[in-house]
């Protein structure tokens, strides 16, 4: 009789799930989780496309591992009974410190692609950036989000195609640029060039293969339209919808003479705020708040540029102080819970982005992977918050800091 009573309090039994991926995404506890099922799930080219990043990824490595130079100074007995995550950026409350990175051709890990991006952050009051190497348009995203939206801007070489796609995303309701100054040629992504990897993803014996032992993303981009420059309107442009390699495209396409001077135009055709994105020297921080830019992305591209390039969150205090603390700062690159983004904040940070972490909760599960990935985020800075005595964002200062002593792991 006791041996029942105690099986019987003790026994939980649910229906169990029989998707292997369901299973694990169900169970996942974190974006490295995540990670590991869009791994098993998409094709090895589209993962190693979203995964990897330039030459011997040093940077990549570096982006993440920097966040482990710092420990938390936590206070106690704050009454953190109620946290308040919310934050202003450019005149906009958001819901927290995050943002929705551009991330071209989005719709290779889920048919669905910027569509549930622009879905999830609306949602969760957040902005989402527009990739121009997007696979859905302005447009078509515009129409799914209420949200704040930005436009990423790649300046190709045909300025008239530049205009046309910045008219159309004022049009549209996009409320800031984010113009990308760190792409003059592409970065050589080692993963991509074995595998000779393009965009669109093109059919050959290996990557038919590659589909074959990954059914799921095979059954989900063969009933879906075909993955296409969605922005890119205009036949002659560029070839819209055949299947091209990234860095020849880039380098026919994409304007390396990009200088300083250019910004006027900039100023002349779009009506709101302008961020660079992928300022990654204090020299360079200064000469964008000289030049009237609204905020600054210290970016690395995610490690898909210049190798060895310096890691966002080491620029965050010496930008801050050069530019007196009135830049916007935002730190790109390498986030993958919620303490970095708390540690980003207390170095000079104004917001974090997700890019990668997105991308593989989109490659693990489509939009609930999406949903998961930015919780896990957001869960994780609430709870680093709470623990560390802080009630609300202004709280988060350098002196909830210290660096890990010399010589500890
Ligand atoms: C595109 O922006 C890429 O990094 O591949």
């Amino acid at each position: 009789m006791g041996l029942i009573k105690t099986l019987r309090s003790v026994a939980s039994f649910s229906i169990p799930t029989l998707s292997r991926h369901k299973r694990r995404f169900k169970r996942a506890a974190n974006i490295a989780d995540l990670r590991l099922i869009a791994k098993s799930r998409l094709p090895h080219g589209i993962f190693d496309y979203i995964d990897g990043a330039a030459e011997d990824e040093i940077t990549m490595r570096r982006n993440s591992a920097a966040f482990q130079q710092y420990e938390f100074v936590p206070r106690v007995l704050r009454n953190v009974a109620g946290i308040d995550t919310t934050t202003s950026f450019l005149g906009r409350t958001l819901e927290s410190p995050l943002l929705f990175s551009p991330t071209g051709f989005t719709r290779i890990a889920h048919s669905q692609g910027e569509l549930s991006v622009a879905r999830v952050a609306a949602h969760h009051g957040l902005p989402y950036c527009l990739s121009t190497l997007s696979t859905r348009s302005i447009e078509e995203v515009a129409a799914v989000s209420t949200g704040p939206k930005w436009f990423q801007v790649y300046v190709w070489r045909d300025r008239g195609l530049v205009k046309d796609m910045l008219t159309r995303a004022q049009a549209s309701g996009y409320e800031a640029i984010m113009i990308t100054v760190d792409t003059a040629v592409l970065g050589r992504r080692e993963r991509d060039v074995r595998r000779g990897f393009t965009l669109p993803p093109k059919l050959g014996p290996g990557t038919i293969i590659d589909g074959i032992t990954h059914p799921a993303w095979t059954w989900d981009f063969i009933r879906n339209e075909p993955i296409t420059f969605s922005n890119i309107t205009d036949p002659n442009a560029s070839s819209a919808g055949t299947a091209v390699n990234l860095s020849y495209f880039i380098s026919q396409q994409f304007d390396p003479g990009l200088s300083w001077d250019d910004l006027e135009w900039f100023r002349a055709n779009w009506n709101g705020p302008i961020i660079l994105k992928g300022v990654q020297s204090v020299a360079d921080a200064v000469l964008a708040q000289k030049h009237g830019i609204d905020a600054i992305a210290l970016s690395n591209h995610g490690g898909r540029q210049l190798d060895s390039a310096p890691v966002p969150l080491d620029l965050l205090a010496p930008v801050a102080a050069a530019t007196g603390g009135t830049l916007p700062l935002i730190c790109d690159g390498g986030i993958r819970r919620g303490s970095d983004i708390v540690k980003a904040i207390a170095l000079g940070a104004s917001l974090c982005t997700m890019g990668r972490s997105y991308l593989y909760g989109l490659g693990a599960a489509g939009e609930p992977g999406i949903e998961r990935a930015l919780s896990m985020l957001t869960d994780d800075m609430t709870r680093t918050m709470s623990l560390c005595g802080v009630r609300n964002i202004s709280e988060i200062t350098p002196e909830l800091l210290s660096l890990v002593p010399a010589g500890r792991i």
